[in-house]
């Protein structure tokens, strides 16, 4: 799928977010290297901490699928810049994406950034070794 159409899916598929307390939805899309497309939004709780971001949904619905070679992200929020991501969801990314995997960032006026995995995260705890 080309990019316009994956930031559109991004977009469409923020409109699931369940975001009753910071209105502020997200939209994930996550291509597999099979072909396959993990989509996810954030999931807010009324325990604000066990809020579940949108990168980190679509991953943990990919990896519960079976899917554990990834070919690009790409995430979209209603900022005036591209969406940054958060610490949490750029370490679970450096567990399951290979350094230099796209991460295209989108924005509420569809503008984007890219980045790698790498980039977003530097110097990054990826085993016990
Ligand atoms: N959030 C995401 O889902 N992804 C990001 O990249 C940034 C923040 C969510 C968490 C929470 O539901 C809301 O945005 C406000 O922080």
């Amino acid at each position: 799928m080309a990019t316009t159409d994956l930031i559109d899916l991004a977009v469409e598929t923020s409109k699931n977010a369940y975001v009753p307390y910071s209105h502020f939805p997200i939209g994930a899309v996550l291509v597999a290297k099979d072909g396959r497309l993990f989509t996810g939004v954030n999931v807010e709780n009324a325990s604000f901490g066990l809020t579940n971001c949108g990168e980190r949904t679509a991953i943990f619905k990919a990896v519960s699928e079976g899917a554990l070679e990834f070919e690009e992200l790409i995430v979209y929020g209603q900022t005036e810049k591209p969406i940054s991501p958060c610490g949490a969801c750029r370490q679970v990314m450096a567990e399951f994406f290979d350094k230099d995997l796209k991460v295209t960032l989108v924005a509420k006026d569809k503008s984007t950034v890219v980045m790698t995995v790498g980039e977003l995260l530097p110097y990054s705890f990826t085993d016990l070794k």
